[in-house]
């Protein structure tokens, strides 16, 4: 079989990138997608064909899709939309008729661990919304990574730790979390992508290393900074509402945060797979802390 081409979205980010990073070094054939010229020049410098351009723009999504043998989809997060939901509704839909258009063989997605629910799970229902509509396409095989609470989101509070010293959030303290670092998410996407060992509707659930509460993690990144006693507090959902809507998020997206993480603390977003090699990824929290927290926390 022809190398297939390789279609990735959401090439500059987390995952998207490290997947493109891994299939470059593969001399596989990418197509990164992203909506900066500027900002995917580096991998055009490596082989990859660019294309720029919206998914929220329908006409875009086709043709970023079309001719793909392969491909790897996201809804990418979107803090400026007048309207969370209405945003990601749209790119699902976009991307659902794209694939439908380009049917290429393998498609592998980034869901999430929660997707399997339609509602009560916050900006999570998006991606239930996701793996339904690729569900409907005929011929296409569909892996959907279900990963947990990425190691990355806990970049966004470097100035909470800086400013107030301390880590905070709507989720308990005590909640064990399947918490996970984002080049270990890329790098089973690369690997599945390159093998294209699935077949049909799928999804594989991905935990880290081990479950981790965040007052573990607040003591590991505390650890990294030279602040060991950081403490983890759990804010009341409207002080955490307020708190998002001060820092720039719109009311409606904040909404959707508080609802995910009371689903967290009810224990209605959880996993549905059971620990195993297959959904246990290497990177610890402490190993987070020291190579990419700490630098962050530097640096700013
Ligand atoms: N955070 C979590 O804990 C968590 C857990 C499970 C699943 N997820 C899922 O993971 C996603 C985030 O993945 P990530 O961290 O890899 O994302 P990321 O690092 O924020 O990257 C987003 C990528 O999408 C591109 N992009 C943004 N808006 C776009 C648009 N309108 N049209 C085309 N491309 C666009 C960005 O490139 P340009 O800016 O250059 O266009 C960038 O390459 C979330 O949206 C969620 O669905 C998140």
């Amino acid at each position: 079989m022809a190398d297939p081409l390789y279609v990735l979205l959401g090439a500059t980010g987390h995952v998207g990138g490290g997947i493109a990073a891994r299939l470059l070094d593969q001399k596989r054939r990418v197509r990164v997608v992203g909506r900066s010229a500027e900002r995917l020049a580096s991998l055009a410098a490596r082989g990859a064909e660019v294309a720029t351009g919206s998914l929220e723009d329908p006409a875009f999504a086709a043709r970023a899709l079309a001719g793909a043998g392969a491909a790897f989809l996201l809804i990418p997060p979107q803090v400026t939309a007048p309207s969370f939901r209405a945003y990601q509704a749209g790119v699902v839909d976009a991307l659902a008729r794209a694939v439908e258009a380009a049917r290429p063989g393998h498609v592998v997605t980034l869901s999430s661990i929660g997707a399997q629910l339609a509602a009560g799970n916050g900006p999570i229902a998006a991606l239930h919304e996701m793996e339904q509509r690729l569900a409907a396409v005929k011929g296409v095989s569909v892996l959907h990574l279900r990963p947990g609470f990425f190691m990355e989101n806990h970049l966004g509070s470097v100035g909470m730790v800086k400013q107030m010293g301390i880590l905070g959030s709507a989720i308990r303290a005590d909640l064990p979390m399947q918490t996970i670092a984002t080049r270990d998410i890329a790098e089973v996407g690369a690997r599945r992508l390159a093998a294209l060992d699935f077949q049909g509707q799928g999804a594989l659930e991905l935990m880290g290393p081990r479950d981790v509460t965040m007052a573990e993690v607040a003591r590991a990144l505390g650890r990294a900074i030279g602040k060991p006693d950081l403490p983890y507090v759990q804010f009341p959902y409207d002080q955490a509402r307020q708190g998002m809507i001060g820092a720039g998020l719109r009311p409606d997206m904040a909404d959707l945060y508080v609802e995910m993480s009371r689903g967290f603390n009810e224990g209605i977003v959880r996993p549905t797979q059971p620990r195993s090699p297959a959904t246990t990824t290497p990177t610890t929290i402490e190993r987070f802390a020291e190579e990419v927290f700490a630098p962050a926390f530097r640096a700013a």
